[in-house]
């Protein structure tokens, strides 16, 4: 009781101040960057048309043209953003790193414009190579640019 009318105010216990602030900084180092959320969004585009692509269906063609543009406009949005590994590296270093994901994001952009024409023309089997070639540019992709966990 004493203490209550000395300090007006009472403060949380200091352990739990930090816990809070232990907390909310892991929260921060956790969240995703914007070039994770890009990616996360071709992820579920790329996942959604693949499925579509299984049991290919012409009266679905909007639905699929329109996961592709997805896939496009996300792929475009992360062309321009930088990956943290880059940020590591030294001026140069990261310059020329920057240089070449662009060249590989370029690429990537060039296979989702065959893929939009393929869908566009119902020519379903060639859509799914296009859609394998996607994965295998981001597995390299992956191998390159991306940092490990
Ligand atoms: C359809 C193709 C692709 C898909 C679906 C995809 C998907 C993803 C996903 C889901 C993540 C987040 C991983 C995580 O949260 O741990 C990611 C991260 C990343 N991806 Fe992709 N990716 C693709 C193509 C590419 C390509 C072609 C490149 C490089 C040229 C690339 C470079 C990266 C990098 C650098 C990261 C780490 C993010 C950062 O450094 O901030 N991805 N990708």
């Amino acid at each position: 009781m004493k203490n209550s009318r000395t300090l007006p105010l009472r403060l949380p216990h200091p352990a739990l101040l930090l816990l809070v602030v232990w907390m909310a900084a892991l929260a921060g180092a956790q969240a995703d960057s914007p070039l994770e959320k890009s990616m996360q969004q071709m992820k579920k585009a790329y996942k959604d048309l693949g499925a579509g692509l299984d049991k290919p269906l012409e009266s679905n063609k909007d639905t699929y043209l329109s996961l592709a543009e997805t896939i496009k406009s996300s792929a475009l949005t992360a062309r321009d953003l930088v990956p943290e590994l880059a940020g590591k590296l030294p001026p140069d270093q990261k310059a020329a790193m920057v240089k070449s994901y662009r060249e590989s994001m370029d690429d990537l952009v060039g296979a989702i414009d065959a893929l939009i024409k393929n869908i566009q023309n119902a020519k379903w089997d060639e859509a799914r190579k296009d859609l394998s070639l996607l994965k295998s540019d981001m597995k390299d992709g992956h191998r390159e640019f991306r940092r490990e966990d």
